[in-house]
């Protein structure tokens, strides 16, 4: 944090907007009128659930990096053919144990092994009771966005590594599209994604002893079309010094940190990325508005 704030354009990592308050919040983003990505990809899993679950195959381990809530998983583990564990992979650590025992309440035969892990980090797979024929990673939400496409490149790579030969990446991504539309989704009228974004302040101030003046900071979100990505950004209302770990650090005003990026493909140029890291593209699917896109890969498939 203190290298990010340090930095000639300050930045924080966006993995630390999820404290269990940010979790929360980012729910409610996910069913703020304005943002469009989570309402679209579950009208997709809804529409062709059967077709994605023949993908996947019969004895599956599932495992899905940045589980959240699992809400969009419960539908593929409402469907899969005798699925052998189901891998839940947060950094939310209480928010993941309280996900993972929804779940095992409402399927009850379905073995649920949580891992508190960033995605970055190396762990090795749980072993399940059910012996599985192969793995394969789910990974919705646009998540992939968050990351340059050389780092999404790499990302898929280590997926590729993990499910090995002949595993499947199920994925969904946010498509590009009019600038309008993206810059609402993240700017929603109702502000839950401004609380969100400032709530990174509030963290900052409460575990690293900072003392951000949250009110003096405001939530932005802009579109760039030829980065093909949302940027958000906490700018600073006024001319203030901030103190974090012992450390000054001097704003002018209209300064900004910026908190994520949000990135939006093309369906060919994902489809491209994924097979620089090893994924054959299957099957994908998308809604009637061309918003959004889930798609099937497996690796070193012919
Ligand atoms: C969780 C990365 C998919 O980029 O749309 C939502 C996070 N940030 N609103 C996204 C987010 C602001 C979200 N992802």
């Amino acid at each position: 944090m203190l290298a990010g704030l340090s930095a000639p354009q300050r930045h924080l990592n966006c993995k630390y907007f999820y404290d269990q308050r940010g979790s929360q919040l980012f729910d409610a983003i996910c069913e703020a009128d304005d943002y469009y990505i989570t309402r679209t990809e579950l009208a997709i899993m809804d529409e062709y659930l059967e077709e994605m679950v023949e993908q996947i195959g019969r004895r599956v381990m599932l495992l899905e990096y940045g589980s959240g809530s699992s809400t969009k998983t419960r539908k593929l583990l409402a469907k899969l053919e005798q699925p052998a564990a189901y891998v839940p992979i947060d950094i939310s650590e209480e928010h993941l144990l309280q996900a993972a025992n929804t779940l095992r309440e409402l399927f009850p035969d379905i073995e649920v092994l949580p891992v508190t892990a960033d995605f970055t980090s190396e762990f090795e797979l749980p072993r399940s009771q059910k012996e599985a024929t192969h793995a394969a990673v789910y990974f919705p939400g646009s998540t992939i966005g968050n990351f340059p496409p050389a780092e999404a490149k790499q990302m898929l790579a280590r997926f590729a590594k993990i499910v090995g030969s002949d595993g499947g990446l199920l994925i969904g991504f946010d498509r590009q599209k009019d600038p309008t539309t993206l810059e609402a989704a993240y700017n929603d009228s109702q502000g839950v994604t401004a609380a969100f974004n400032l709530n990174l302040l509030h963290r900052i101030n409460r575990e690293l002893g900072a003392d951000f003046d949250v009110d003096a900071f405001e939530h932005r979100a802009v579109y760039f079309p030829n980065e093909g990505r949302i940027e958000m950004q906490l700018v600073s209302k006024c001319a203030q010094t901030v103190n974090v770990g012992g450390k000054d650090f001097e704003f002018s005003s209209g300064e900004h940190i910026r908190t994520e990026y949000s990135h939006k493909y093309k369906i060919e140029d994902f489809t491209a990325l994924a097979a620089e890291a090893g994924f054959s593209l299957r099957k994908h699917w998308s809604d009637p508005k061309q918003y959004f896109a889930v798609m099937y890969f497996v690796q070193n498939a012919d």
